[in-house]
């Protein structure tokens, strides 16, 4: 297995064939989840007629900003780990250098990188709070109720890539080839997860704020935040 997972095929395989499958089953698989659903949508004359962009807006930046809505001031502690969780795992692998190094061999991309100790405390951040909401969902009631196995593979997809990228970089256990390969398919894993687990919230979260925001705006009259 050992012999097998360092390789210079398999390596060869996961740094060229399989992050190309990832980015285009990552991109290819949203593009159609999102116009599936649209195309749903067309004929539901009801959400036609109330689709409102003002308050569709004003749902998103209630949403999308640290406090702004009410039940994040009701969970203060929460609300800051989802949101680092968030900033951490978006923004470390676009302007993580080693990234961009390989963007820049491949297609002599030059794009803007963070230094090396800023990635590592941003990646350490996001495994810290994937910790957080591993104990919030054994320990909480309300939580652990609503909780199933389900939840805590697609807490792992999220963790793996960042987990076996900070242990390949800094080389403390395992052989580097070996983390790099596995950090690699965790990565494209975790890409091609995206459209079709529940990760796909990236892509419906501001589809269903546009709904829920003009359905409290413009029917109802009150506020979905
Ligand atoms: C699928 C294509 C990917 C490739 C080819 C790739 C490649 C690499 C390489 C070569 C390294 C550096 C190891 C070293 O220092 O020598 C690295 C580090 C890292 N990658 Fe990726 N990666 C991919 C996907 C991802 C994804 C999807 C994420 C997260 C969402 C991610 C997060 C990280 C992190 C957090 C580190 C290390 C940060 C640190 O310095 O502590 N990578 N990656
Ligand atoms: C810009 C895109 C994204 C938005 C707007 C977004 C928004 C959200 C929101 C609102 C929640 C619920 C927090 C709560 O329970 O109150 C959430 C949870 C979560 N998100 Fe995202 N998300 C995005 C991208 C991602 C990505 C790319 C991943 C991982 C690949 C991810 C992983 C998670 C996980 C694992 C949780 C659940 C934590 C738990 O309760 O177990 N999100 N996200």
């Amino acid at each position: 297995m050992y012999e097998f997972l360092t390789s210079p095929a398999l390596y060869d395989f996961l740094k060229g064939p399989l992050v190309w499958i990832s980015f285009i089953v990552f991109i290819g698989g949203s593009i159609f989840r999102i116009t599936s659903l649209l195309s749903k949508l067309k004929n539901v004359k009801i959400i036609r007629t109330y689709m409102s962009l003002k308050y569709s807006l004003r749902s998103i930046i209630h949403w999308i900003i640290p406090f702004a809505s009410t039940n994040m001031r009701k969970h203060p502690w929460f609300t800051v780990v989802a949101f680092l969780f968030h900033i951490c795992l978006i923004v470390t692998p676009l302007v993580l250098l080693a990234h961009n190094k390989l963007w820049y061999e491949s297609w002599q991309i030059r794009l803007w990188s963070i230094p090396e100790a800023v990635a590592d405390a941003m990646t350490l951040t996001v495994i810290f709070c994937v910790i957080i909401f591993i104990l919030r969902r054994i320990i909480a009631p309300e939580v652990r109720f609503v909780t199933f196995t389900s939840d805590f593979i697609i807490l792992a997809i999220a963790a793996a890539p960042f987990v076996t990228g900070f242990l390949a970089y800094h080389q403390l256990f395992f052989d580097y080839k070996l983390m790099v390969a596995l950090h690699i398919l965790f990565g494209g894993i975790m890409l091609m997860a995206i459209p079709f687990t529940r990760l796909s919230h990236m892509l419906f979260f501001w589809l269903t704020r546009a709904y829920a925001g003009s359905d409290f705006g413009a029917v109802r009259h009150s506020r979905d935040y």
